[in-house]
């Protein structure tokens, strides 16, 4: 029999995407649950496939996937899982939702939630193709990456069913790492999204800052991307050899200057990832 799943917010970035991987799936029965008119009409011109918006299917469904925004899941929760069949599964794409507790939960229902690593900046495999170096998200057949997975509700067995469902809908999968909810969101929003984006950022802004200053772009580009792949190496431990003294001695006396003390600190803590997750999961005006 084909496991029945729904899709919702399938017209969107996520769910295209996993629509992609799971629609010629044949042991799969997916209706593809849409809001808006926008996102049928994607789904339509880009697969072939007729959505819904209406939220009958949930009903008899074994797995319900959300991607939709985290801000809505709040209400939409409210108006989905209470549709859902005893021992079906709610599957999240993010922790925020699960984390935040906007997520309604129901003691009968399982929950299983999946985010992607993305293809990693050094997938250390040969012949990597062109293709595969230039697919940045992952999840469309060029490069493999990984996915954490977090069972809040559910046992083992379970959460070994969802896995391997998670490794169809993100496919290829290359390893996944079983993490809980609070260590999911260790990672995002707190380690990705509010620490090494700003990192990248700094970057990007210091290069613009070097062009405008005289240098010319494409030699600001080919140095800073070349020693970024010295300096990920070295500091990462993929080398196997030091800075020069110099390099040390200069990184040495930046970090004061550009970082605060305790700034790791200041982001991963409880409070302060607390008010990130509220932030993803309300409307609010900031
Ligand atoms: N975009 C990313 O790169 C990314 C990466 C990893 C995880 N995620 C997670 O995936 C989830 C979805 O994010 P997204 O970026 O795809 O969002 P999105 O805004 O691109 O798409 C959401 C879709 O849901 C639809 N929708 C809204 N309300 C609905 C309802 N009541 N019923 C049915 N459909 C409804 C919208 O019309 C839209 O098409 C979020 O939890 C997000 O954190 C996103």
């Amino acid at each position: 029999m084909k496991k029945k799943v729904v899709l919702l917010g399938a017209g969107g970035k996520m769910g295209c995407r996993v629509t992609a991987n799971l629609k010629d799936e044949h042991d799969l029965d997916i209706s593809y649950v849409e809001i808006s008119e926008a996102g049928r009409e994607r789904l339509k011109n880009t697969f072939g496939i007729e959505a819904t918006g209406s939220y009958e299917p949930i009903k008899s469904a074994e797995a319900v996937i959300f991607a939709v925004p985290d801000k809505l899941i709040k209400d939409i929760s409210k108006q989905v899982v209470p549709l859902m069949k005893k021992g079906a599964t709610v599957i999240g794409l993010d922790p925020a939702a699960n984390y935040g507790k906007v997520m309604m939960i129901r003691d009968d229902l399982k929950y299983f939630v999946v985010h992607p690593c993305h293809p990693s900046l050094f997938p250390f495999e040969d012949n990597l193709s062109l293709e595969a170096q230039n697919d940045w998200f992952g999840g469309i057949g060029a490069a493999k990456m990984d996915l954490v997975c977090a069972i809040q509700q559910g046992t083992d067995e379970d959460y070994a069913e969802y896995e391997a469902f998670a490794r169809k809908m993100f496919k290829p999968i290359d390893k996944t790492f079983r993490v809980t909810i609070d260590q999911m969101i260790m990672l995002e929003p707190a380690l990705v999204e509010s620490i090494t984006a700003p990192l990248v950022k700094g970057i990007r802004m210091a290069v613009d800052a070097c062009v405008e200053k005289g240098v010319p772009r494409d030699a600001v580009m080919s140095f800073v991307m070349g020693h970024l792949k010295v300096q990920f190496g070295v500091l990462f431990d993929f080398a196997g050899f030091p800075f020069s003294d110099g390099a040390n001695l200069a990184l040495k006396n930046a970090m004061d200057v550009i970082f605060k003390p305790n700034w790791i600190e200041n982001i991963m803590n409880r409070k302060a990832i607390d008010d990130s997750v509220y932030d993803i999961t309300h409307e609010t005006s900031k």
